[in-house]
């Protein structure tokens, strides 16, 4: 424990530019940034956003070593969710158990865990397959052609998920909501990064966008579910829904909220998904002798190349809590209305716990491995984490595993340029050549 006299003053930190601080700096590279702070001054980092004094003021703080995540991540009474990204993910896809926080999350949270369980997700297999199946058998016009792999995840993690929720494929919704994930996510990470925010009720344009992207949005998930309702209830989540009680109060969920989580689960059950395995199949594209293995059917070296991928390119690749109250990280001085970053990017690259980090080496979770448990957070942790993560893994390996049985997948470009919005992304096409094994 710190005590009062071990507390330094503030962590040290860029100054960037005088009136906007570092905000085109992360504007311009956010990772790059975020990997330099650390580099230069260690574990805790400050940054400032806009002016150096006044209300416009905004201080960061990233806590980079994995006992300052824990502590984040585990003291909820310390440090809170409503940031400004999520104000502003509110804003766009409403408030469900991403987005909810206090009293409404945790009885969202205590209804919606039956829904994930090991068992209820070990029933979503069969389905996995059969589209990692689809995937397999129809992707290549020929042998030999060349796919954009993240097209083909996106499609697939999208087919599952929503197959999953509505217990029949949304082949009409899909294309659709592929093409709005990006305009979304632009617009969440513009709106976040922004220095002053107008409220959304005023016509300036990227709020009539926003609200005009939200609406369309809706339209597609309102269609799903009033479709679903007609066929009646089925063995899928959104019957779950439907039926779920929070198991103290027996209270149900509104339809309002029925309709956020299903938009929460659509949203962030397929971007991340899908980001994880393009990542890694690009890795492995480019590894020959470990696809052999995985294709070969180690199960253990499926999971730890997934796991691998996620340590390099991890989805989620930075949170942030609010400091509630004043508060301590590594003996500096977090005062109250901090935004404290969190970055699985930059720890999955911490050199005391990562050794040659930049390297993908998936032994690296295979058999025992002494580290702490923050020094990998893809699914984030303490009472807030991944909700999905069980059914991901699932999910991923099973597609890895199905993919790589059929073909060998030779990555065309040696490096895929990210695209960090509010899931980390590739920036373009991800080429790979599919041969028929
Ligand atoms: C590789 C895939 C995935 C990754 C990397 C991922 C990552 C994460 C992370 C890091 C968080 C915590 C965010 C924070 O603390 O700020 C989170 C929360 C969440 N995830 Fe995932 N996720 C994945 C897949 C899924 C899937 C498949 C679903 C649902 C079907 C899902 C639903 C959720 C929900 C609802 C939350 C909020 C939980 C809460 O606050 O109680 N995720 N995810």
């Amino acid at each position: 424990m710190a005590t009062q006299q071990m507390v330094r003053s503030t962590a040290p930190g860029p100054t960037g530019h005088p009136v906007l601080g570092m905000a085109p700096a992360f504007r311009r590279d956010m990772l790059g940034t975020m990997l330099a702070g650390f580099g230069r001054y260690g574990d805790v980092v400050a940054y400032r956003f806009g002016p150096r004094w006044g209300p416009l003021t905004q201080r960061v703080v990233m806590a980079h070593h994995p006992d300052s995540i824990h502590e984040v991540f585990t003291t909820p009474r310390l440090y809170s969710r409503r940031t400004t990204a999520f104000q502003v993910l509110t804003e766009l896809i409403g408030t469900g158990l991403l987005t909810s926080d206090g009293e409404v999350w945790l009885r969202q949270r205590r209804t919606l865990q039956p829904l994930f369980t090991p068992r209820r997700v070990a029933g979503y297999a069969e389905l996995m397959t059969e589209e990692a199946a689809r995937i397999a058998d129809t992707s290549p016009v020929a042998d030999g052609a060349t796919v954009d792999l993240h097209e083909l995840m996106q499609r697939y993690a999208l087919r599952v998920v929503s197959r999953a929720l509505f217990g029949h494929d949304v082949d009409e919704a899909v294309p659709r909501m592929q093409r709005l994930m990006p305009v979304l996510s632009d617009l969440a990470l513009a709106r976040t990064l922004q220095i002053v925010r107008a409220p959304l009720a005023w016509p300036t344009p990227r709020a009539r966008r926003i609200s005009r992207e939200r609406a369309a949005q809706y339209a597609i998930v309102d269609g799903i579910i009033a479709r679903h309702a007609e066929r009646g209830a089925g063995d899928d989540m959104l019957s779950r829904l439907h039926s779920a009680t929070d198991p103290e109060t027996g209270q149900p969920l509104s339809t309002e909220e029925i309709r956020d989580q299903v938009l929460v689960f659509l949203l962030a059950g397929h971007e991340t998904t899908a980001g994880a395995l393009t990542f890694t199949l690009q890795e492995l594209g480019r590894q020959p002798e470990l696809q052999a293995r995985v294709a070969g059917g180690d199960a253990e070296l499926a999971r730890a190349a997934l796991l691998e991928g996620m340590r390099l390119y991890p989805p989620a690749y930075t949170t942030e809590r609010l400091a509630d109250v004043d508060a301590t990280i590594a003996g500096y001085h977090v005062p109250a209305g901090t935004r404290v970053m969190l970055s699985a990017y930059v720890t999955h690259r911490h050199p005391e716990f990562w050794p040659d980090p930049e390297r993908f080496d998936p032994s690296r979770f295979t058999g025992q491995h002494e580290r702490p448990r923050y020094a990998y957070f893809p699914f984030g942790g303490g009472p807030r984490s991944c909700i999905g993560e069980h059914f991901a893994m699932l999910e991923g390996t099973i597609l890895l595993r199905a993919l790589l049985a059929r073909y060998r997948v030779e990555a065309l470009d040696e490096r895929v340029r990210l695209a960090p919005m509010v899931t980390l992304r590739p920036a373009g096409e991800v080429r790979a050549t599919l041969r028929v094994r």
